[in-house]
């Protein structure tokens, strides 16, 4: 059977060596006599598995050590209700940027726990810019600065790290974690679902400096309280097993190909290509500000809307899937997060020409 090229925002394309890896240890994890699955999560080889994975992921990142790596459940969407439960000691307002649907849904989520600050958005240009950094309004007495590194559904990403003055800067990190360099110093959380660049949907990734962890409201749930979490080293509850697995494998298939320096050469390669492709037609546009593209997430409209269900049938027929824009924006999206191989974005950028060609 040919595997496609899936250009799904996530869950996403896995590295093809991770899911055989996956497939030749499915009955028999290295001679323990069971799957991953089956173990338990307090065993030595669970235990193991575990901590090599963080070690990986640490090392990828080049986390300092005074931060807590946890993996945790119910999504980067939790994160949305945990950081303000979790970071606001006893503060009541936090400040927010506001670059897309992501930092939309975060910014909502946030005023259930305190007053929000919308220190910049880019709603005025339908989220297709970054704000200046000078127009941003940071107010010094709130908790802490958050923003969305890249927005997954309009196709905007940050390419250098905001300034949050005294503030901890707090990012969502979902759709392009280990894309490229980052520097973790800089921030007091960062937060990304697995589910795009580091394997599965089911783990959360949470990067948390260690002078916010503890100063979670007396009500938080423990499962949602970082510093219980922290103190169990993400097992307080049982965790997602397979998931860590193969984020695990994934992070081992990163570091095979260089890690996140070689990586994000890749990646770059990637983007340029696509967008170079798209700028270079008359019958495809992005949308976005060239400052901030995206480098995962590829939006594109077609000039005639009426040819969108062509394209994406025909795009369908020769193997290039899920291509078209998320609901609330419609057009077409192309996610090429670390997975994708270059191989597929020539291959839609070949098929985007021939249906120019054809139409
Ligand atoms: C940037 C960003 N933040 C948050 C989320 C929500 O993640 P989850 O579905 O894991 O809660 C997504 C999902 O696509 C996302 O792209």
């Amino acid at each position: 059977m040919a595997r496609i090229y899936n250009f799904s925002a996530g869950p996403s394309m896995l590295p093809e060596p991770v899911l055989q890896q996956a497939q030749q240890e499915m009955l028999d994890w290295r001679g323990s006599g069971m799957s991953v699955m089956e173990m338990s999560h307090r065993g030595p080889h669970f235990m193991a598995i575990a901590e090599q994975m963080k070690n990986d992921l640490i090392e990828l990142l080049a986390v300092p050590a005074n931060y807590r790596v946890l993996f945790l459940q119910a999504g980067a969407s939790a994160q949305f209700a945990m950081i303000p439960q979790n970071i606001l000691n006893g503060k009541t307002k936090a400040c927010y940027v506001n670059t897309g649907a992501w930092s939309t849904a975060a910014i909502k989520e946030a005023g259930k726990y305190c007053e929000v600050q919308v220190a910049a958005s880019g709603e005025s240009t339908a989220f297709t810019t970054i704000p200046a950094y000078a127009d941003w309004r940071v107010d010094p007495a709130a908790a802490y600065l958050h923003y969305t590194s890249n927005e997954t559904i309009h196709g905007v990403e940050f390419n250098d790290i905001p300034d949050a003055g005294d503030l901890p800067l707090v990012c969502d990190m979902s759709s392009n974690i280990l894309s490229r360099r980052v520097d973790i110093g800089h921030y007091g959380l960062i937060y990304a679902g697995a589910q795009k660049n580091m394997g599965p949907s089911g783990v959360t990734v949470v990067i948390v400096r260690d002078d916010l962890v503890g100063l979670e409201a007396k009500n938080t749930p423990a499962v949602f309280s970082y510093a219980q979490q922290a103190k169990a080293d993400s097992m307080l509850n049982t965790p997602a097993t397979y998931n860590w697995y193969l984020l695990g494998l994934t992070l081992q298939w990163l570091k095979g190909e260089g890690g996140v320096v070689a990586i994000e050469q890749r990646n770059i390669r990637k983007a340029n290509k696509l967008y170079q492709a798209i700028d270079d037609s008359s019958l495809y546009r992005n949308p976005v500000d060239p400052a901030c593209r995206s480098r995962m997430n590829v939006p594109f409209v077609l000039a005639d809307a009426t040819l969108d269900k062509a394209f994406l049938e025909q795009a369908e027929q020769q193997g290039l899937s899920t291509l078209a824009g998320h609901r609330s924006v419609g057009g077409m999206r192309a996610s090429i997060y670390n997975a994708m191989p270059e191989a597929g974005v020539e291959a839609l950028i070949e098929f985007m020409a021939e249906f120019e060609r054809t139409h």
